[in-house]
């Protein structure tokens, strides 16, 4: 028996993630011209609703089309220097993909690998910058998909500053789904993405920069050119325009979504995504299974689970499927042994519970019994936030 196609499974991976339909209807508008003062009023106006997202003020956010990847390969690629020393915290596949990037442009790149589902320590990045007293940048992920951790990017920033290193952290998926104060902790650079946090399909990546860092880009040469954020930068400023043609739709979406989440409040929001994961955990262990993040840094958007014995990725996931939801799995190493929800933009009670619930009925087909209910304890978390 089918019970859903993929218009009506429910999308669980951490992004792309469910949109509003408001939303999509604006990607469906007739497009209209790049090159006209209606467009760049809209262009202008999402980057305005965008910089408290990144926590700017003073500085400016840079859209680009493309994927997240997109902005990371510009965030990297415009600021870093062949030779240049990079120190590359690497907890997971992105962060590792950050790390490559800098090699890919000829820096100087030392790698400090932590075992992933463990966070990146503050004591950790000033035992390497206190012996590394000529790198000019750090890299990492502030909210590593990969495995579910959120680094206290606040705290490192902190010590970054202290040493005056450049801080260049992917915040994919917490960008609008967390707080993120790059002026206030000292993070000049920040990566962000369109499929994650904020709501729209894939096709647009961000790069958060401070005032700082966009005093930096003057004088950089690069060797990129469609992800040169120089370029971006000088033809905002003397055109409040795009270099290149601009995602028309995906920009209309944005404008979209962006109303969407000043209209609940980035505090709102940042504590519904963050209670939501706490419920889904908390209904995760009350089954019986394990959370992979090491505890006291559990990502809000992304939450990942660690197979119990037993239990094959292949069957549980597809399984998950047929009865509705995508369930991702692992990456890397770490195929096979984990699967990833996430938790972010439209996620409320009924989707946490319809998770939870999916999940003890297909755990139980695979013979593994569950060792409470996990719908009951998500419920204890709702009651404790009043919800
Ligand atoms: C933290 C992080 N960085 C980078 C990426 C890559 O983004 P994209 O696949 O949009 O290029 C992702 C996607 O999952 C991500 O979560």
């Amino acid at each position: 028996m089918q019970f859903y196609d993929e218009e009506t499974t429910y999308l669980a991976i951490p992004g792309p993630v469910p949109i509003h339909p408001s939303v999509y209807r604006e990607v469906s508008k007739p497009i209209y011209g790049h090159r006209t003062p209606e467009f760049r009023k809209i262009v202008a106006e999402c980057i305005e609703l965008l910089k408290p997202l990144f926590g700017l003020r003073k500085g400016l956010v840079i859209i680009l089309t493309g994927s997240g990847t997109s902005a990371m390969d510009a965030a990297v690629r415009s600021f870093v220097e062949p030779k240049d020393k990079v120190i590359s915290f690497v907890n997971g596949k992105f962060s590792e993909r950050l790390a490559e990037i800098a090699e890919s442009c000829g820096a100087n790149v030392f790698r400090v690998d932590v075992e992933w589902g463990k966070a990146i320590k503050p004591e950790l990045v000033e035992k390497y910058l206190d012996k590394h007293s000529d790198a000019k940048f750090i890299t990492l992920t502030h909210n590593e998909t990969s495995t579910g951790v959120l680094n206290p990017l606040h705290k490192i920033a902190k010590i970054a500053q202290k040493y005056s290193v450049t801080v260049i952290a992917d915040g994919i998926t917490a960008v609008g789904g967390t707080f993120v104060k790059q002026e206030e902790w000292g993070v000049d650079i920040e990566i962000s993405g369109s499929q994650k946090c904020l709501g729209i399909p894939p096709g647009l990546g961000f790069v958060g920069l401070t005032e700082k860092a966009l005093q930096m880009l003057e004088n950089k040469k690069t060797y990129a050119y469609y992800t040169n954020l120089r370029i971006y930068l000088e033809t905002w400023l003397k055109k409040k325009d795009f270099p290149f043609t601009g995602a028309v739709s995906l920009i209309y979406a944005l404008h979209r979504s962006l109303k969407i989440i000043h209209a609940e409040g980035l505090e709102n929001r940042f504590r519904r995504h963050a209670i939501m994961a706490e419920a889904l955990r908390e209904g995760i262990k009350a089954l019986g299974l394990e959370i992979f993040a090491e505890s006291g840094y559990e990502s809000p958007t992304v939450t990942a689970v660690r197979y119990p014995k037993g239990i094959t990725d292949d069957e549980f996931r597809s399984l998950m499927l047929k009865y509705g939801i995508l369930v991702a799995g692992g990456q890397a190493h770490l195929k096979g042994k984990i699967f990833r929800i996430a938790t972010m933009n439209l996620i409320g009670p009924r989707e946490i519970l319809m998770i939870l619930s999916v999940m003890e009925f297909v755990l139980r087909k695979l013979d593994f019994k569950p060792k409470e209910s996990g719908i009951l304890a998500a419920i204890e978390v709702f009651r404790r936030y009043g919800i």
